[in-house]
């Protein structure tokens, strides 16, 4: 009887999120939520007789099932659409007050375009006047609930009303149990904003901030973009978000080569994408253990790290411009013993210098896993042996050659000055010792489309060189990224004869070549 029931229940929800399934767009976050997953039919129509039809015969059959199976099917399914049916209008009166898992996604409720920035301002008013509704409609009938909320994720644009959507999550917090709060804030204009917009948005997000330090002192993790704040701005925010142990900012900062200044207790992770700031100085971060910055405009390091013990895993990702230093990474990761290191140069400019193994080893005696990513496929692979020589303790090796035409610079803008047209540039290594060993490494992964494979081949046999208990290398096809998904990422027979064939010319047979499937995009 009850699994007839959560079978009816789920046809009927699905009918009713058909049409308002996640919108996929532009965002650097990917964290919408996809209510229903896989089951969703996407292309089918709702059709409101067919919903009222369901709903007439099942409410009375509804209000029989057992709470903690119908928990189950909602929160699965993604509360707001289940709150948005009238299908459960008599028992989601009880529903509210039992949710363990609160999110609300804005992304969820627009309408579905290929690109985000076809959004059309009713479309963003809609979206966040029903958040607005489904934020009260949750929250506030959960008033007195002694049950604990463990995440409540919140996903809205910025906007005189957001004041409203802040004072009913203070007010949850303040009463009710809430393990993990979090915030994700849109802008209206997503991507290239002008500078006068991120001045507004800016003034407009800190009176939203000073309208509800409660919200705000308890999110455990918040997400901004395109902000200009004034001096004050991010120290308040690091004074009043006292919880926060996420925080991440796409072209957010405090103006044109301004400073940030991170102090905080809790901060565990740290994302800055783009934005103007000249330098991220880390002052004191006790608890950081991630660090990620992708892209910057700085000619300088772009940070630079004070008090960081438990800082572990290191993320630079940049397209280097002639004008881009070349850095040390000895010098950028001074006071850090990390464990986990990715270097993503976006098929341009080779942006690190080779160091010897003496400036090294303070900074990466304690390194075991090493990403390099999008590493052009003209430049020369010989530098790479300087990581390997400065990091006794790795054991695995990543790196993806490839020309990633989707992220290069291309067209009529490679003739800029500006942009590198040698990749591999000043990247001249002398290894330590004539025969160095490396005896930790286990694993190389090479990803690519294997267009140079000599070049491949000769790198690996390096590394089989230096690293005397390497055992296996694993060769994936190249990984795509959603513009260009429809190159296949399977490998043929073909293929794999040949690569296996060109390998094991050069490479001593104790050493086993794998040929995996592409579990991941890059
Ligand atoms: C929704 O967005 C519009 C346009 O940006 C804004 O005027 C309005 O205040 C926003 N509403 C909410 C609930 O945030
Ligand atoms: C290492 O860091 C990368 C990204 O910075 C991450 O994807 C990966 O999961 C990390 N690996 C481990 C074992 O922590």
């Amino acid at each position: 009887m009850s699994y007839l029931l959560s079978n009816l229940l789920r046809r009927t929800i699905l009918l009713s999120i058909a049409s308002s399934a996640p919108a996929k767009r532009w965002s650097p976050w990917q964290s919408l939520e996809f209510a229903g997953g896989q089951q969703v039919p996407r292309h089918r129509k709702t059709s409101p007789v067919m919903a009222n039809m369901v709903e007439d015969s099942q409410d009375d059959r509804l209000s029989k099932l057992p709470d903690d199976v119908l928990l189950n099917i909602v929160e699965r399914l993604g509360i707001v659409d289940v709150a948005r049916t009238t299908v459960l209008s008599r028992r989601w009166k009880q529903i509210p007050a039992i949710l363990s898992k609160v999110v609300i996604l804005a992304g969820s409720f627009e309408p579905k375009h290929e690109d985000w920035s076809k959004l059309t301002p009713d479309d963003i008013v809609r979206a966040n006047t029903t958040v607005l509704e489904a934020t009260r409609s949750i929250l506030e009938r959960r008033a007195g609930s002694l049950y604990p909320i463990h995440l409540l994720r919140m996903q809205f644009y910025l906007g005189d009303e957001s004041i409203l959507i802040g004072q009913t999550v203070a007010n949850a917090i303040a009463t009710q149990k809430v393990d993990s709060a979090e915030f994700t804030i849109l802008t209206k204009v997503r991507k290239k904003c002008t500078k006068n917009e991120l001045l507004i948005y800016g003034k407009q997000f800190m009176s939203f901030f000073d309208s509800c330090p409660n919200a705000f002192g308890g999110l455990a993790r918040l997400t901004l973009e395109n902000l200009r704040l004034g001096e004050s701005g991010f120290p308040k925010i690091f004074s009043i978000c006292k919880q926060l142990e996420f925080l991440s900012l796409y072209e957010c900062d405090m103006g044109i080569k301004s400073l940030l200044e991170v102090e905080h207790p809790q901060l565990s992770e740290l994302v800055i994408v783009c934005g103007r700031f000249e330098r991220v100085d880390l002052k004191w971060a006790p608890k950081l253990t991630k660090l990620k910055f992708n892209v910057f405009r700085c000619r300088d390091d772009p940070f630079c790290l004070g008090y960081v013990p438990l800082l572990q895993t290191v993320s630079i990702i940049n397209v280097a411009f002639t004008w881009h230093k070349m850095l040390k990474l000895s010098e950028l990761l001074d006071k850090a013993a990390i464990s986990n290191l990715s270097l993503d140069f976006k098929s341009e400019k080779i942006w690190v210098k080779p160091e010897g193994r003496r400036q090294l080893l303070p900074v990466f005696h304690k390194l075991s896993i090493l990403n390099l990513i999008n590493i052009a496929e003209e430049c020369d692979l010989t530098w790479t042996m300087f990581l390997l020589d400065g990091a006794p303790s790795l054991k695995e090796l990543h790196i993806l050659v490839r020309n990633h035409l989707c992220e290069m610079v291309t067209g009529k803008r490679r003739e800029l000055p500006v942009v590198c047209k040698e990749k591999d540039k000043g990247l001249e290594w002398e290894p330590s010792t004539s025969d160095f060993k490396h005896h930790n490494l286990a694993g190389l992964s090479i990803y690519g489309r294997f267009h140079a494979v000599d070049k491949l081949v000769r790198f690996a046999r390096n590394v089989v060189e230096a690293a005397v208990n390497l055992e296996d290398i694993r060769l994936y096809k190249s990984p795509v990224c959603v513009r260009c998904k429809y190159m296949l990422q399977e490998w043929t027979f073909e293929e794999t004869s040949w690569l296996r064939y060109e390998f094991s010319k050069e490479i001593p047979s104790h050493v086993r070549i794998h040929f995996p499937s592409l579990g991941q995009v890059f």
